[in-house]
């Protein structure tokens, strides 16, 4: 079909009948389908189910260090699993300490320590007029909700295909003391699927913030998150680099098994350089006493190594492959040529992100609704909520089965040839 941007009113007005009554017949359907939730299906989750039965009342939970995995101890993490986790994350099992269940929960943690205490003896943030933080966008909702939370300005970076645009975010960081951090997945990102260049890691790494307490929060959240065995993008490791260019405490790297093993009830880690986890260890032994031992000995029995982790993520992507790819077909087959948006393929991740006609994200998400398939709110992949463009609309297929998401996905399509039909008739 040809683009829409070419026809004449008459063509356009045609479609959208025609269009208008596919999409009726769809509302006859009495669909429910959900293509909003980022997290794994049960197919994917009974993958370790396995795991639960490594310890049970006859199980020795000693560790390696001597230690009684069922009682308190070991502030950072039992040996076994860090060097597991260690090796998910790339790092020297002395640059990482191992938390709770949940990545999310560390980075709440950073930026409220900051506030109330400060980074390695710089001013608490709390004392100070304002702070600032960089988010690349689109970008992940729970990070602009946690700033957003603590009153911190953001200040949006687009993203580009090498990750976010490098030249802004050094003469931003570089001229301005009130900006302390940025939020960075440089992994297969959170919605778009981009891997950050060896370029744009590099540039991170020599970045001479203003604040001395300025750090790069680099969320490894989807590290091994592959969608193909051969296809597989490459990241640099972003601690080596910084040691290297004389900046060793600049990041905060994290990662869980959240989409691993069980989101929830996975293990998380942090890694950084001696002096940033020293300063954070001062804080964490007023925190807890230690944290959950015997889920970090399951996991270290489950997966002898990181060779067996990456075996795992091979069956997840058995399983979310397909829907990925019925996504990215139906896009194509529906919407190719027809200048009503533009999408990423991701060869790993959770998300497809799709990039509408400015000012036609709501819209969409709204009549998709209206047919019964859930989309994440438009707007959910900007700070505050408010994509400038109204244009972005993040696509989770890994939840729901196969079928659900095909339908889901014409469905999908269909809106958004409606509304950018009207869209041009309008203009
Ligand atoms: C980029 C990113 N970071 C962190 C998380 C949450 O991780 P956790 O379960 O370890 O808190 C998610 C979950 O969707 C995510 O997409």
């Amino acid at each position: 079909m040809k683009s829409l941007k070419e026809m004449s009113k008459t063509e356009l007005l045609g479609l959208r009948q025609e269009w208008q009554k596919e999409y009726e017949n769809f509302q006859k359907k009495g669909l429910t389908l959900d293509m909003s939730r980022g997290k794994p299906s049960v197919e994917q989750i009974n993958l370790s189910m396995e795991m639960m039965d490594i310890l049970n009342s006859q199980t020795n939970l000693v560790g390696e260090q001597g230690i009684d995995c069922r009682n308190y101890g070991l502030l950072d993490g039992i040996e076994e699993a860090k060097r597991l986790l260690a090796e998910i994350n790339e790092v020297a099992v002395e640059n990482l300490i191992l938390y709770g269940n949940s990545s999310l929960s560390i980075m709440y943690d950073m930026i409220s320590r900051s506030f109330s205490h400060g980074i390695t003896g710089n001013t608490p943030w709390h004392k100070l007029e304002k702070v600032k933080f960089l988010c690349p966008v689109p970008g992940y909702d729970r990070h602009f909700l946690i700033t957003e939370y603590f009153g911190i300005e953001m200040i949006c970076v687009p993203m580009t295909e090498k990750g976010p645009d490098m030249d802004l975010i050094e003469s931003l960081v570089e001229e301005d003391e009130e900006i302390k951090g940025i939020w960075c997945v440089p992994k297969y990102s959170n919605p778009q699927g981009i891997t950050y260049s060896d370029e744009t890691v590099i540039r991170f790494a020599n970045l001479k913030p203003a604040a001395k307490d300025f750090r790069i929060y680099w969320d490894n959240a989807y590290s091994i998150h592959h969608l193909y065995e051969e296809k597989q993008d490459f990241l640099l490791e972003i601690l080596k680099e910084c040691k290297k260019a004389g900046n060793p405490d600049i990041v905060f790297k994290f990662c869980s098994t959240s989409k691993v093993t069980f989101p929830g009830s996975g293990v998380a880690a942090l890694a950084a350089s001696t002096a940033n986890l020293n300063d954070i260890k001062k804080q964490l032994v007023i925190q807890t006493i230690g944290p959950d031992k015997v889920n970090q000995l399951r996991h270290a029995r489950f997966f002898a190594n990181v060779d067996d982790v990456k075996r795992h993520m091979m069956k997840h992507a058995e399983i979310i492959r397909p829907k990925f790819e019925a996504v990215l077909s139906i896009l194509d087959e529906h919407l190719s040529g027809l200048d009503a948006g533009t999408w990423i393929k991701p060869r790993g991740g959770y998300f497809i992100s799709f990039d509408a006609l400015p000012g036609c994200a709501k819209a969409i998400v709204k009549k998709a609704k209206e047919a019964g398939v859930v989309l994440t709110p438009a707007g959910a992949t900007y700070p505050y909520g408010k994509d400038p463009e109204d244009k972005n609309i993040r696509i989770a297929p890994t939840f729901p089965s196969l079928d659900e998401m095909v339908n889901a996905a014409e469905l999908f399509s269909l809106c958004v040839k409606l509304v950018s039909v009207e869209k041009y008739i309008a203009s």
